[in-house]
């Protein structure tokens, strides 16, 4: 068991045989659903698990009460996998109070309907506080990081801030691996559409004695806080992270991909500080667009398909424009054999997201890129460049 402090313990599991997260996320090295147990006067529960892993859940939790039991259950996001196990929790413990914001205990019976909630709620507004002894939780709402019933939860004596989804990652907490790269994919593939919310919590935490962050994925966050909160603040006032570009293709019979390929040659020869390449029909879509919002230009190259745009990147396209994509320059490869479309599909889809400038020229290739492509090609690392 993870000691956080001699009185909170960590009673999350890890999962690693789920397929996809959220039905659609690969987790290689799988993901952990945390929850924590504070033992003072008052026993409370920090969120439960995916329904997944109840039963593990129930087997920490109740190995970490050593006899006791929950006076409180407080439920920080209702997505099903923290809130997952409440109905279970509520038949085990019903003597315990759920502990919720409003939207939140409104949601309950949305996700619960055989559970009767009407006398084991607890509603708390921004501000409000519990006192479980020596330590005392104070609620401060965070609406839309991830859903628009999440709070996080401070507790001052201990300087600990239960963060919710903020500060979460991709894997369990028994893969070894380093934490930006797949808490930047998850920020961006599931809170990146709101950085405008994260940046209102980030000013809220700002005013806490923060010592240590207990998100409810990955890691537990102890040293170098202000690492974390630095690249949370980049990301999520969508800021560059990293200069460089990155060239994402969807290509058919392969004359794309070369072009593709061709364009990150001649930009490296030219002294480009970073290139990376991405085939979207293939490779994994949340790095891809990651690697969108971590670069400062983006390189679009498509085939042409059914009078619009090959479906890999129309798909890439519609990811950016919900995930609030912005702020960034982005140059167009295009390829058609009889009618080339793809550009006017791509164009048209970035100039509806805010502060994309798209960097000329334009390139069209017919087929196959051939030595009369060149010359354009170099034009827009140029211009990429410039
Ligand atoms: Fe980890 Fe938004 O749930």
């Amino acid at each position: 068991m993870i000691t956080i402090t001699d009185d909170i313990k960590y009673i999350g599991v890890d999962d690693t045989d789920l397929d996809l997260f959220e039905s659609q996320y690969i987790i290689p090295n799988g993901v952990s659903y945390n929850s924590y147990l504070i033992l003072d006067d008052k026993v409370a529960v920090m969120d439960s698990v995916d329904s997944r892993k109840q039963e593990e859940w129930f087997a920490s939790l109740s190995a970490a009460l050593d006899g006791r039991t929950p006076d409180y259950l407080v439920v920080q996001h209702m997505e099903p996998d923290h809130a997952g196990s409440v109905a279970a929790f509520v038949a085990r413990y019903p003597e315990a109070k759920i502990v919720a914001s409003t939207r939140a205990v409104q949601m309950l019976p949305q996700f619960f309907e055989e559970v009767d909630f009407s006398n084991s709620t607890i509603e708390v507004k921004e501000g409000d506080k519990l006192s479980l002894g020596k330590h005392t939780l104070q609620f401060f709402m965070a609406p839309m990081v991830h859903w628009p019933e999440v709070m996080v939860t401070y507790d001052e004596q201990a300087k600990v801030l239960f963060s919710a989804d903020g500060f979460g990652k991709f894997g369990a907490l028994s893969a070894d691996e380093e934490w930006a790269c797949e808490a930047r994919r998850y920020y961006f593939n599931i809170c990146g559409k709101y950085g405008a919310q994260v940046q209102a919590l980030l000013k809220k935490a700002a005013t806490l004695d923060i010592e240590c962050i207990c998100p409810l994925h990955g890691p537990i966050l102890k040293e170098n806080l202000g690492y974390y909160i630095g690249l949370y603040d980049t990301w999520s006032r969508y800021d560059v992270e990293t200069e460089g570009i990155f060239i994402a293709y969807a290509s058919i019979h392969g004359g794309t991909a070369a072009a593709a390929h061709k364009l990150a040659e001649i930009l490296r020869a030219k002294g480009a500080p970073k290139v990376s390449v991405a085939d979207l029909s293939r490779d994994d879509m949340a790095e891809a667009v990651e690697d969108a919002f971590r670069m400062d230009r983006l390189v679009v190259a498509a085939a042409s398909y059914d009078g619009g745009v090959f479906p890999p990147m129309h798909d890439f396209l519609h990811h950016l424009q919900i995930k609030s994509y912005q702020k960034r320059k982005v140059g167009i490869v295009e390829n058609g054999s009889w009618a080339p479309c793809a550009a006017r599909v791509m164009r048209s889809m970035l100039e509806t997201m805010k502060d994309v400038e798209i960097v000329e020229p334009v390139v069209t290739i017919r087929s196959r890129m051939k030595q009369a492509d060149i010359p354009a090609l170099e034009a827009l690392a140029d211009a990429l460049l410039g």
